[in-house]
């Protein structure tokens, strides 16, 4: 992957890097469009990284679909695919980590207290290893992208972030891998989450919206929140500055999140 970036960069072509954790679906298909869009090559990493899961979460059964994502990576026009085996990102020895506060620390911080550090630990990884002029995340994960944000400008990582709008389903639910974990009566229910924070966003009370959640079949509502679309700090609304709502919610075994900014 070096290599073939090194050649690339000779040849005065910029770079955009997409990381994944594969099972891809359209909203990584529009991180590539958008990568293509601002950068000549785009290289994908697809890599499920162990680091940002507890042990109790769904590191076993995260869907994993090498051969077809590469068939929908080359449709989309990507370059390159590198998919780093487990022990070329953590070799015998490796002791280092990041610990992102700040933007990290409410919301899935407060749910999943490892998750942020084993996401800016590997994503600084991928940066560093790729030289990237830009890199693409999904909205669909806006705290992610704010903590990677956040980490970019703190350590002057010579890279620019994007951040590309979250792609749905006709009837509002955001695209994402773990929707295959849904039942058929989970899939009819989950689009109530978007449409829960999208009231939030035009101004009901969140307590009802998350309330109106488990009546329609939610079975745990972690969060659901209005914030500061750029700090995550609680939304002061004399502030003049954009919002951001906030939710995570269970159908039975499966966590899902979203948000809507206004
Ligand atoms: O959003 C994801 O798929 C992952 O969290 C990322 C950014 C690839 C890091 O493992």
């Amino acid at each position: 992957m070096r290599a073939e970036v090194a050649q690339w960069r000779g040849a005065g072509q910029s770079i955009a890097l997409v990381p994944t954790m594969g099972a891809l679906h359209a909203g990584h298909i529009s991180l590539v469009g958008a990568g293509l869009a601002s950068a000549d090559r785009v290289v994908v990493s697809i890599f499920v990284n162990p680091t940002q899961f507890a042990p109790h979460e769904d590191l076993a059964r995260y869907p994993r679909d090498e051969a077809g994502d590469v068939a929908k990576l080359a449709g989309a026009g990507a370059h390159l695919v590198w998919a780093p085996a487990v022990s070329e990102i953590y070799p015998d020895g490796f002791a280092t980590r990041i610990v992102p506060e700040g933007a990290a620390l409410p919301l899935e911080g407060a749910f999943r207290p490892h998750h942020f550090g084993g996401v800016a630990t590997v994503v600084c990884k991928l940066l560093l290893s790729a030289m990237p002029d830009i890199a693409l995340f999904g909205e669909k994960d806006y705290q992610q992208l704010a903590v990677i944000r956040q980490m970019v400008r703190d350590l002057a990582l010579p890279v620019a972030i994007h951040g590309v709008p979250t792609v749905r389903e006709d009837d509002g639910l955001a695209l994402s891998s773990r929707n295959a974990y849904l039942s058929e009566n989970d899939r009819y229910i989950a689009p109530m989450l978007h449409k829960a924070l999208s009231e939030v966003a035009r101004g009901r009370d969140p307590r009802e919206a998350a309330d109106a959640l488990l009546v329609a079949g939610f079975t745990k509502v972690d969060y659901l929140e209005v914030r500061d679309a750029e700090t995550l700090a609680p939304f002061d609304p004399a502030a003049g500055r954009p919002g951001r709502v906030l939710g995570a919610a269970w159908l039975g075994s499966t966590r899902l999140i979203d948000n809507v900014g206004f």
